[in-house]
């Protein structure tokens, strides 16, 4: 019953709906993490009973497997299924050039592994989530626990060479209640309002020891979907 839904649940659910398109029997497909990629995950489940669609699904955290393997859905893992035919994610914001920022849900290492791993990355977003230039929300950067602050200092370093010197670099959670990523490592969310070159950040800032990986997805996003309220879907990219 979708008119008891939300107005950003109907986006949601529409983008996911229509991500599933992408979907064919045999496939083994990446399932992403977070409340669109929720939908994703639970209309598939409908769709492999309904249709006897069949897949094997890698998820992207311990939270979209227990999900899916709550609602029966065959799962495997990215080192026995190989490579992957198609992952379906979401994002916390995606640009002209179908660049992202993801780990809002903290799951980014898992989801950068398995979208590099895909032939095809399928976004599911909304409209709020379309930006000109990436950087209103938050950068997450997974980085080690061991010496976390002093890597804080390394990536603040680095900003000042991107032009974005002084941002706030907050470690999620806080000193006393810090996040702790399904591979044991903390996050730093990097705010900066706006990234100049998110290619050029996301290389300068894999390359500090601490840095384990960014949420910058750059030429990863085969296609983006954008779920509208109205329960339409538009595609761009496929
Ligand atoms: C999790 C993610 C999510 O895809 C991102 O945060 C979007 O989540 P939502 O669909 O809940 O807005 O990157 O790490």
């Amino acid at each position: 019953m979708t008119h008891d839904l939300s107005p950003a649940d109907r986006a949601k659910r529409a983008a996911a709906a229509r991500a599933l398109n992408f979907v064919e029997t045999g496939m083994t497909l990446g399932l992403g993490t977070g409340s669109t990629a929720d939908w994703m995950v639970r209309l598939l489940a409908e769709r492999m009973k309904a249709e006897g669609l069949r897949i094997i699904g890698v998820p992207t955290s311990t939270r979209t497997a227990a999900q899916a393997s709550a609602l029966g859905i065959p799962l495997s893992t990215l080192d026995a299924a190989g490579w992957l035919d198609l992952t379906i994610d979401g994002a916390d914001e995606f640009d002209g050039a179908r660049r992202l920022i993801k780990g809002g849900g903290g799951a980014l290492l898992q989801e950068k592994i398995v979208a590099a791993a895909s032939d095809r990355m399928v976004v599911i977003t909304d409209p709020s989530k379309q930006v000109d230039r990436l950087g209103a929300f938050p950068l997450p950067v997974e980085v080690v626990r061991f010496g976390y602050e002093t890597t804080a200092r390394l990536v603040a370093r680095v900003l000042e060479d991107h032009g974005l010197g002084g941002r706030r670099v907050a470690l999620r959670g806080g000193p006393d209640g810090a996040l702790v990523t399904d591979e044991g490592h903390h996050i730093l969310d990097l705010h900066l309002g706006a990234i100049p070159n998110p290619e050029r950040l996301n290389a300068d800032l894999n390359l500090i020891p601490g840095v384990v990986e960014t949420g910058l997805f750059c030429g990863l996003a085969s296609v983006i979907v954008i779920g509208r309220e109205d329960g339409t879907a538009q595609v761009i990219g496929a």
